[in-house]
């Protein structure tokens, strides 16, 4: 595996490629299964597999975690290293974002929304950095997870409106075995928190199986998963939501195939998120 710290030594890496289809992971590294399970998948099904790992400031608002934000470079390089990956792409600051910088990707309509409204700007930063990646990786297809459906959906919805000449593969939640999403901030957890915060899994388990057996009723199913994490006086819930997939619009019914089901909450300083779809993000 190669390492690139910056944009040229990226170059002469992919250079050494000759026209081998590329598959590509971004992620902001102190990696776990989550993220692995898309490597393993861009390691079946492309010739070589590009991974970065960057902590993108431009993501984060002022007052949340980006300088406790988890990082281990070498310990992440070896897990990479593992898996078979080609190259590893691990760029500062000044590679990605040279001052005075000014140009942002807004995907508009999507980024308020859900996860946006508590984290105005958050969405601009994901959708910028991502687009450079893609730009300087080029690659046929890149990886994304579920957890992040959000995220996934703008990512989409920026492929699809700029054209970009990639495929779009979102692979499912991985989660530890007692349900809880992995998450790279699951480590800020207290042993009493994260057995609050089980109520997540929990209260979208039981959402899943309603929508299953039948229940169209969106406005229940919020209530229902209200109730169930407000059992839990750890959590303090950011948002509850039923939404349209294919635009995030709050649903007045569950449209099987075109549902969203995602909450957020709060457990002291650490933000959760988790969901259960019925449909489909990749493209
Ligand atoms: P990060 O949080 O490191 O996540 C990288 C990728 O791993 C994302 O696509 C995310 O959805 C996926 N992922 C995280 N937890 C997962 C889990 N439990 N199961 C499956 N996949 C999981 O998301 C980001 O980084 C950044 O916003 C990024 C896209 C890299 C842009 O900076």
């Amino acid at each position: 595996m190669k390492t690139c710290r910056t944009l040229a030594s990226l170059r002469r890496a992919l250079a050494g490629f000759s026209g081998a289809g590329v598959g590509f992971v971004p992620t902001m590294g102190s990696l776990h299964e989550g993220h692995l399970s898309l490597v393993r998948a861009s390691r079946r099904e492309n010739e070589r597999t590009v991974v970065s790992i960057y902590v993108n400031p431009t993501q984060f608002g002022a007052g949340e975690d980006l300088e406790r934000y988890p990082r281990d470079l070498r310990r992440d390089a070896a897990r990479l290293r593992r898996e078979g990956v080609d190259v590893l792409f691990a760029p500062g600051d000044a590679e990605m974002y040279p001052a005075p910088y000014r140009t942002w990707g807004d995907v508009s309509g999507l980024d308020g929304k859900l996860c946006g409204r508590a984290r105005p700007g958050h969405f601009r930063g994901v959708a910028t950095v991502v687009l450079k990646l893609f730009l300087l990786v080029r690659p046929r297809r890149a990886y994304f997870g579920q957890k992040d459906a959000q995220q996934a959906l703008i990512i989409r919805q920026m492929v699809r409106d700029l054209r970009l000449p990639l495929r779009l593969r979102v692979l499912p939640i991985v989660r530890d075995a007692d349900g809880l999403a992995l998450s790279s901030r699951n480590a800020f957890l207290s042993a009493e928190e994260r057995r609050a915060a089980l109520a997540l899994p929990k209260a979208l388990r039981r959402a899943r199986e309603r929508i299953e057996a039948g229940e169209r009723d969106a406005r229940a199913l919020r209530a229902a998963l209200r109730a169930e994490i407000a059992r839990q006086p750890l959590l303090q819930v950011d948002y509850v939501a039923v939404a349209r997939l294919d635009d995030l619009e709050e649903a007045a019914a569950v449209e099987p195939g075109n549902t969203l089901v995602a909450v957020a909450v709060r457990v002291g300083r650490t933000r959760l998120i988790d969901n259960v779809l019925s449909g489909e993000i990749s493209c």
